[in-house]
């Protein structure tokens, strides 16, 4: 038996939705992590300063009786956003961040940017007061192949974006590819990367040899096993600017298993485990303490949380549920496809 005791690690990008999927999936995060970066992309979107204090609250009230969390508000960036808005919102401390969807990128991203020009004011406006710009990083041109999106993002929209307003700080999510944990390590200015804990453990193969498994289906599309070795060497680098963002985007079975299903992987349950598994396996359980609790809240400017958690590691398989069972219907969880040996203990 090992043990390995962390701060207590935070998800800086996380989706809880609303309502009772938002009840059924508040705890599997709250049970382990402090704090999370939760997602606007709600239907309607979360726009204005006082749609993130309204969410804050509704998130607030879904949480069970002796459990603490605290949510980090984002807003969700519009080609109609008010620059004064965003500026009250982050100095009043109603939210922590801003995210950027490119139109039709992802789901409930129709809001989003259609014309980078038009956001030029909210952007130079979050650079002079330190805001965050959280980016989903594709491209969404037709022509442009799936798998390919991530790169030419880099180049054609967020390196031009980042040239253009200098002192922007900004978060790249979940990112897939070997291009953007070059970019990440090499740019110069203030810039992190999120990475999930899935795209850490499946790769294109996982998802598509032998049967189409939608349950590894997300955004950005999990690429080749190059790319997924780009991403552990990085997690593992003990480089600050690459943290933990697990992307846990519930969608109930019945929307992921079907003809046209949506993307999203939910991992919130059991992701420390996951981690816990891939950095064991990389030789670097040493590291999992920065990637998971400690580089996060210095990309952010806040301090970590002083509690700590405790892994254990067994020899004997650990079992975690299939699925949870939420007011809005079920929700599978990531199976990483082999047996998990590590647990949180209570
Ligand atoms: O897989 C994804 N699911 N990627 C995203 O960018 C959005 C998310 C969701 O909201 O379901
Ligand atoms: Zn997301």
């Amino acid at each position: 038996m090992t043990t390995l005791t962390l701060r207590r690690p935070d998800d800086w990008h996380l989706h809880l939705r609303d309502g009772a999927m938002l009840e059924g999936v508040l705890p599997e995060t709250a049970r382990h992590f402090a704090r999370a970066i939760i997602m606007p992309n709600l239907v309607p979107p979360v726009v204005r300063s006082t749609d993130a204090q309204a969410y804050r609250d509704r998130i607030d009230a879904a949480l069970p009786a002796g459990m603490t969390f605290t949510p980090l508000m984002t807003l969700y960036l519009t080609e109609d956003s008010d620059p004064d808005d965003f500026a009250t919102a982050y100095e009043s401390g109603v939210i922590n961040a801003v995210k950027l969807y490119p139109a039709g990128a992802t789901t409930n991203s129709a809001s989003g940017v259609r014309d980078f020009d038009k956001v030029r004011p909210v952007l130079e406006r979050m650079a002079e007061i330190g805001l965050t710009l959280c980016v989903h990083g594709e491209v969404t041109d037709p022509d442009i192949d799936i798998f390919d999106r991530e790169a030419v993002f880099i180049d054609r929209v967020l390196d031009p974006i980042r040239r253009a307003t200098p002192g922007l700080r900004v978060t790249m999510e979940h990112i897939t590819t070997s291009d953007a944990v070059d970019y990440v390590t090499d740019t110069a200015g203030h810039i992190g990367a999120t990475i999930t804990t899935h795209h850490l453990m499946i790769n294109r193969n996982h998802m598509l040899v032998g049967g189409i498994r939608p349950h590894y289906y997300c955004l950005p599309v999990v690429k080749r096993a190059t790319h997924q070795q780009a991403l552990r060497k990085a997690a593992v680098s003990g480089n600050p600017r690459f943290f933990l963002g697990t992307d846990s985007a519930p969608h109930t079975d019945d929307n992921k298993e079907t003809a046209c299903g949506c993307a999203g992987v939910f991992s919130a349950s059991n992701t420390m485990a996951c981690l816990a598994h891939v950095f064991e396996e990389e030789g670097a359980l040493d590291k999992l303490e920065g990637f998971a609790s400690l580089f996060g809240p210095a990309h952010y400017g806040l301090e970590p949380n002083v509690e700590t958690i405790t892994l254990e590691r067994s020899d004997e398989a650990i079992p975690y549920p299939a699925k949870i069972e939420t007011g809005a219907g079920p929700v599978t969880l990531f199976d990483p496809g082999h047996p998990l040996h590590w647990r949180v203990l209570d």
